[in-house]
């Protein structure tokens, strides 16, 4: 009966003639025991009044960055931050081929959208559009880029339209929205409520201040694992070595470092407050036993640099977890399941995730891995895939486990 009791709801409206439907999303809303509040572009103003929506949802409505509310005249901030972080989660509906152009492209001219680009939370839009724009390659491109971010597209429907065309473009009817949030809030965030934790890049161990011993990953693993966990719905921290990717989900915390030492640290100030460890970073085994303070000349006619072992932090990981999962990658070239089991036992992890190394499959750089998820009790092969996918994949494994 109460399917969203408790939850708070940022509704977001934008200028559609859909937008009439707005006060029967918010009813239903509340009927099923949601805390709504809505704010409105400035053009929604032309369909429904903040008066209605704000009657039926019992809080007061917002549509510009500030607003009058004391005797004096004097102008108060709609602090859209504070907005974004009290929502459990964003709708937007309808949304507008304006609109959606904007949250694609990072584009802040009103309220609404600074609330959806200070959003951690999950977001569902619902396109409301004439058919053919709703086709336009550009509209479905910036749907596209809305789905990378991790945002849910509430499809739209077929049917009448206002223009008085019939197809797709219908904003989802508000019972069906509900429906569908419902349903898929725990589908779709299977790892909502959880705390993960990702390694991920190279590190970079200094010889002198302009040289360094590192190697070739460039963190896509990592970072693919963090926007799946993020997409699910999880908190993440990503800790990464030093790497030219981006994040796209806007809710992952990104701590940069460059040496293993300074991961470690790091990862220790949120280790002990997290569900699921992910080490991914390729930490170098290696640093030089001596560091150059000055760049090391030519003239020093220097023929060897003596290494020293580096630190092993998922090792030391595994000697002081309490209740973490820990899962570690193992890359090997030859006699990879006894490895990466005997790697799973010495450095105390719930699992381990098997790349084999050969001439046919550079993992390197690739937007593509497949592999092993090797437990104490099974072990499941992936077929290669993007590593994006392969992450959604290696959750489904973790959700089974945990
Ligand atoms: N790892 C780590 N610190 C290191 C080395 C590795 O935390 N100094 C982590 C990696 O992030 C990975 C796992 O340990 O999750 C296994 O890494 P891998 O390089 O395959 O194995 P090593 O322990 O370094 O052993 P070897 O290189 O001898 O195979």
């Amino acid at each position: 009966m109460f399917a969203l009791l408790g939850k708070k709801i940022l509704l977001g409206i934008s200028g559609s003639i859909a937008a009439y439907k707005s006060p029967f999303l918010v009813r239903l809303l509340i009927k099923n025991g949601a805390d709504v509040k809505v704010v409105l572009t400035p053009s929604a103003l032309d369909f429904v009044t903040p008066t209605t929506l704000s009657a039926l949802s019992k809080n007061p409505v917002n549509s510009s960055f500030t607003e009058i509310k004391d005797e004096e005249d004097n102008p108060e901030w709609n602090n859209h931050v504070e907005l974004a972080s009290w929502a459990d989660f964003m709708v937007i509906a309808p949304a507008t081929s304006n609109t959606i152009s904007s949250m694609a492209s990072a584009r802040c001219d009103n309220l609404l959208l600074a609330c959806y680009l200070s959003a951690k939370c999950p977001v569902f839009v619902a396109p409301s559009m004439d058919l053919d724009m709703y086709k336009h390659p550009g509209n479905q491109e910036n749907l596209s880029k809305l789905k990378s971010f991790g945002n849910i597209i509430l499809e739209s429907e077929a049917g009448d339209l206002a223009s008085g065309l019939i197809g797709k473009g219908r904003m989802m009817e508000p019972s069906n929205i509900i429906k569908y949030i419902i349903k898929n809030l725990k589908n779709e965030f299977p790892l909502k409520g959880k705390n993960i934790l990702i390694s991920a890049g190279p590190t970079y161990e200094k010889i002198d201040p302009v040289r360094f011993i590192g190697n070739f990953s460039s963190g896509k693993m990592g970072f693919s694992l963090a926007e799946a966990a993020a997409n699910l719905g999880a908190k993440v921290t990503l800790i990464s070595g030093p790497s030219s990717l981006k994040i796209l989900n806007s809710s992952i915390n990104l701590i940069n470092v460059v040496s293993a030492h300074e991961m470690y640290n790091e990862i220790l100030k949120f280790f002990f407050s997290v569900d699921i460890f992910i080490s991914a970073a390729a930490v170098a085994d290696f640093i030089p036993k001596d560091f150059y303070y000055s760049k090391i000349k030519k003239g020093q006619k220097l023929n060897k640099i003596s290494l020293k072992e580096n630190i092993d932090i998922l090792h030391n990981l595994g000697k002081i977890k309490t209740n973490q999962y820990l899962l570690g990658f193992a890359l090997e070239t030859n006699d990879g399941y006894q490895n990466a089991l005997d790697k799973l036992i010495n450095k105390n992890l719930n699992a381990i995730f098997l790349n084999i190394l050969n001439d046919k499959q550079n993992i390197f750089n690739s937007d593509y891995n497949q592999g092993k998820y090797i437990t104490r009790k099974k072990s499941i092969p992936f077929e290669l895939t993007t590593k994006l996918d392969l992450s959604y994949k290696i959750f489904e494994q973790i959700i089974i486990d945990l």
